[in-house]
């Protein structure tokens, strides 16, 4: 079957399941350690993913695996709670599967969220940060193979991937409420291990503040498919190569579960007014 006919089969049992009559334009993905997150939707709905045909499942613990539907506002917002990665051996087309499927389901505007290692040394533990823009390290592409032209194009332009508008919307937020936020780039890698000091040095050396394993991927393919993106990182390690410290996944996780306040304070604040794509 090919891949967007597998995308389309699962869009067709989410739209029998839940009806196709309310519009969502706006879908989130939640990463590691931010399910919790999903407080800031009402209402919600639920439906894990291992119950939708053909949706790759994460087999990390600390990954939720469900897609939500609930509101923000009178908004509908859908919602990836946990994400599949190539560290679980699916290429990059298949980690994306859920992005594909937001777009089908109608989403225009895209926030993604995940934990990340902090490689700015002004940049502390337990904070958030915006992304202005990243930097993909993984040598994988989730447009690899036919291009479908429905969603969108060949060789399709990645010189504003991070929505202006909502960006300073966010910062706008995030200042009002008290929110610390900072801003910067985003470097992905593969994963599942953690990087040397080498690695870490060259990485920031590359022009990064982060470091982590999802996002940059999901941006390409929601920008492929025309959707405006968000991103935020919260920051759960500090990665110095002068002076590395060990990291554990359960430390990544306990950092983002405690961070996930102000994010979830800044998207109850953010998902009903953000502005939707032309
Ligand atoms: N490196 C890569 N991914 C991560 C890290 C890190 O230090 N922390 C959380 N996700």
């Amino acid at each position: 079957m090919l891949f967007q006919d597998q995308v389309r089969r699962t869009v067709a049992f989410i739209q029998e399941k839940w009806g196709n009559a309310q519009p969502a334009p706006i879908g989130i993905v939640l990463g590691t350690g931010l399910g919790s997150t999903a407080d800031f939707l009402q209402e919600c709905e639920e439906v894990e993913y291992s119950k939708l045909p053909g949706f790759p499942c994460s087999s990390v613990q600390s990954h939720a695996s469900k897609l939500l539907r609930g509101l923000a506002g009178n908004r509908t917002i859908l919602a990836l709670s946990g994400r599949p990665h190539l560290y679980e051996g699916l290429s990059a087309r298949e980690a994306c599967f859920g992005i594909r499927v937001l777009g089908e389901l109608g989403v225009r505007t895209l926030v993604l969220t995940n934990a990340a290692g902090a490689l700015n040394p002004r940049y502390e533990t337990g904070s958030l940060m915006l992304l202005s823009d990243h930097i993909n390290l993984t040598g994988q592409s989730p447009l690899t193979g036919q291009n479908n032209e429905d969603w969108g194009d060949r060789f399709p332009d990645m010189s504003r991937t991070y929505s202006a508008k909502l960006r300073e919307l966010a910062l706008e937020l995030a200042l009002k409420m008290g929110i610390r936020m900072e801003h910067g780039v985003y470097a992905q890698v593969c994963g599942p291990q953690l990087e040397t000091p080498a690695e870490t040095r060259m990485i920031r050396m590359l022009g990064a503040d982060a470091v982590g394993m999802s996002t940059a991927l999901e941006a390409i393919c929601a920008r492929h498919m025309g959707m405006d993106v968000l991103a935020f990182s919260c920051l759960t390690n500090k990665n110095l190569p002068d002076c590395m410290a060990e990291t554990t996944h359960a430390e990544v996780v306990d950092v983002a579960s405690k961070a996930t306040g102000n994010l979830a304070r800044l998207l109850t604040a953010i998902l009903p007014i953000m502005e939707q794509p032309a």
